[in-house]
This record gives C-alpha cells, structure tokens and sequence, in this order.
C-alpha cells in the first residue's frame, strides 16, 4: 500500500518546522510565535474565519472579517445583532443560508454554552451550521485537540504524497484517512495551518512549487513524476441553464419595489427585486401594470445552475398598487446590501451610472 511508503511522523516534523518559519499572517490567526510564547486563539473569530473561508478566498476575506469583527468583536455581541444587519454585512459572500446559520450557531452559543465555544468535537457539532470541517477547525486550531481538518487544500496535498489515484470525489474518504494519520498529537492546531498553508502557497492546484516543498523527498507523487496532475476528478456535470424577468419599479418619489424572496430556497429570506420564476422557459410576472423597458441582461452562476435575467425597468405614478413587495424609500435604499445578482439587475438598470463596486467582495 502506497501509504505505508510514507513516513508520516517525519513528514509532520517537516510540516511544522516550515510553518515556524513561513506561517502567513492572517487577522484571526494566532502564530506560531505567538503560540509559543502561550497566547491562545479567540475561537469566536476561528470560527468566524472558518465559516466565511468556506465561501472564498482568504484574500476576499480580510475585508469581510474585519468589519465583522469591528462590528461585533465576541459573539455575545453577533448574537445580538440584528439579522438583516448580519445579512447586509454578508452580502457578496454568496450563500446566504450560511450566514443565517451563523447567527443561529452564535444564538446557541450564548443559550447553551454562556457565549463560550466549546472544545469537543461532538458539542461543536451539534450547534447549528457546523459540520465535520467547521467543528474539526475549531477544535484544532482554538483549542489544539487532534482534529483532522480536511478542506480542498489539504486533499490535494495528501492525494500527491500519498499519489493517491482515486479520482475526487470517490477518493474523499481514503484522504481523510490518510490526513488523520498524518494528524499529530503535538500541535495539531498549527499542523492543520500548515497543511492548509502547504497547499494554499506551494503545493498549489497548478504549476506546485516542489523545489520549495518541506516534504518533497518524502512525497509519493513527485517520485511518480504526476504531482501536478492529482487529485484527479471525475468531469464534472454541465450545470444547466435557467433564465427569468427582473422588475426594477421607481415610483414618482423615487422609491424602489423590492420583494422579501421566501425563507427556503435559494437566496432564502433576503431582499431583492421582483423576479419571474426562473427556469429553461419562465412566464413574464410583472408585479405592477406599467410602460417596460427592457434594459439588457444579466448573467449569474449560482452553485447549481447559471441564472440569465431580462432586466426591465418602469416609472410609476405615487399611488401605484403593486400586486407583490413594498416600496423602500430612496434615502433607506442602498443596493450594496442586495445579494450579488440583485446588484448586478441593479447595475443594469442604472445604465448611466457606474456599477457599484463592494470593497474586498466577491461579485
Ligand atoms: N483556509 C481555511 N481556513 C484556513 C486557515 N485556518 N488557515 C489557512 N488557510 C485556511
């Protein structure tokens, strides 16, 4: 067996060194200086930082964690926040099932545990939004328990030094398996950063910088001479194409016609324009009677499906009687807090002025 051939308590060795001397440097992070001089993570922000990564990139998320943090600095304070806050703040980090999720789990926190984290693989993961990688990341890196934290960068690392041929994402719980046994009792919290850092900056998806790596010579998959090319995949499955109508309403006061989209479903609960179902052959669904102008397209991926919206627009007078929604006076509107494809109907609609740019997030 291919991982018998690894030295895996040698490898972790290697893997720590090289964190303590290249370990970037993260807001939420506590480093290994840090660490060795006995400072300890806040696992408010650990967690915090875990459940935005899951969305993007550490870059995207600098911005995003530390407004959040300034906002609401432990998460008694997150707590207390008032969702549609929460909500604005998350925009443009997608998924916004997550950030509901995430008050849930500071809410619990606060009830069932007196605003502390707890430290037990079982207890985090019975508090809501937290799964297996959240609960195994927080017990590593906040309170240094043998967690075995396993993300897309770590399956890489461990599928090229084990050269593990399965294809992703069959091959997904050998590789945790083999991330478990490469899991120290020593310093798992940084163990797990360093493998997550391992895969972010050297053994990257392309072109991986082996000459650089801690553990070359011990790795199965540069020996092999295919490093470059694992994990290997299965293709994925072409996501099908939906389409719809988009309503931008402005009434003579300058007020704008949005509609709270359903708790369940895809952007669940948060506002956006008046829309058509969207689907390969939508029906028009216009919330009010009025004169439409079509103003163009807007193109959106959403993790299923790809979404083409018809962007129409209209003016109407003050006593205008919309079947759906509610009219949001102009001075309480701002189109940043809108969820991604919203904004971008909205920049659509407003031909004459610049897009709106979200500092630091994703579009
Ligand atoms: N990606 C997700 N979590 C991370 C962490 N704690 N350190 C580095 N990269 C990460």
């Amino acid at each position: 067996m291919a991982n018998e051939r690894v030295d895996t308590a040698a490898v972790g060795e290697a893997l720590l060194g090289w964190y303590d001397r290249s370990a970037r440097t993260m807001p939420w992070r506590t480093g290994p200086e840090a660490r060795a001089r006995g400072e300890r993570p806040d696992p408010y922000r650990v967690w915090l930082s875990e459940v935005m990564l899951q969305q993007t990139t550490v870059a995207a998320v600098n911005g995003y964690f530390n407004r959040f943090t300034a906002l609401w600095p432990s998460v008694a304070n997150l707590a207390a926040a008032r969702d549609e806050e929460v909500m604005a703040e998350w925009a443009g980090l997608g998924y916004y099932a997550r950030a509901r999720n995430l008050l849930k789990c500071a809410r619990a926190v606060v009830d069932r545990h007196e605003g502390q984290f707890p430290a037990e693989l079982e207890t985090l993961l019975a508090l809501p939004g937290i799964g297996p990688y959240t609960a195994a990341a927080v017990a590593a890196i906040a309170f240094d328990r043998p967690a075995t934290v396993v993300d897309g960068n770590v399956e890489r690392v461990v599928a090229r030094l084990f050269a593990i041929e399965t294809p992703l994402p069959k091959a997904k719980p050998e590789l945790q398996a083999l991330a478990a046994r490469l899991t120290p009792d020593k310093r798992p919290g940084d163990h797990a950063q360093a493998m997550m850092d391992l895969g972010a900056t050297i053994c990257t998806p392309r072109s991986p910088a082996c000459v650089l790596c801690p553990v070359t010579e011990r790795c199965l998959g540069r020996r092999a001479g295919i490093a470059a090319d694992l994990p290997r995949r299965l293709p994925k499955p072409e996501k099908p194409e939906r389409r719809g109508f988009a309503y931008v309403v402005c009434r003579a006061d300058g007020a704008v016609l949005l509609e709270r989209r359903a708790e369940k479903g895809l952007l669940g609960g948060m506002l956006g324009w008046p829309t058509s179902e969207w689907s390969a052959d939508p029906v028009p669904a216009p919330p009010v009677a009025a004169d439409w102008q079509t103003q163009g397209m807007v193109r959106h991926t959403f993790t299923h499906f790809h979404l083409t919206l018809t962007v129409l627009t209209a003016t109407v007078p003050q006593g205008a009687n919309p079947d759906r929604g509610f009219f949001l006076p102009s001075s309480e509107f701002d189109p940043v807090a809108l969820p991604t494809v919203m904004l971008k109907v909205h920049d659509a609609a407003s031909p004459a002025s610049a897009p709106i740019e979200r500092k630091g997030r994703r579009r």
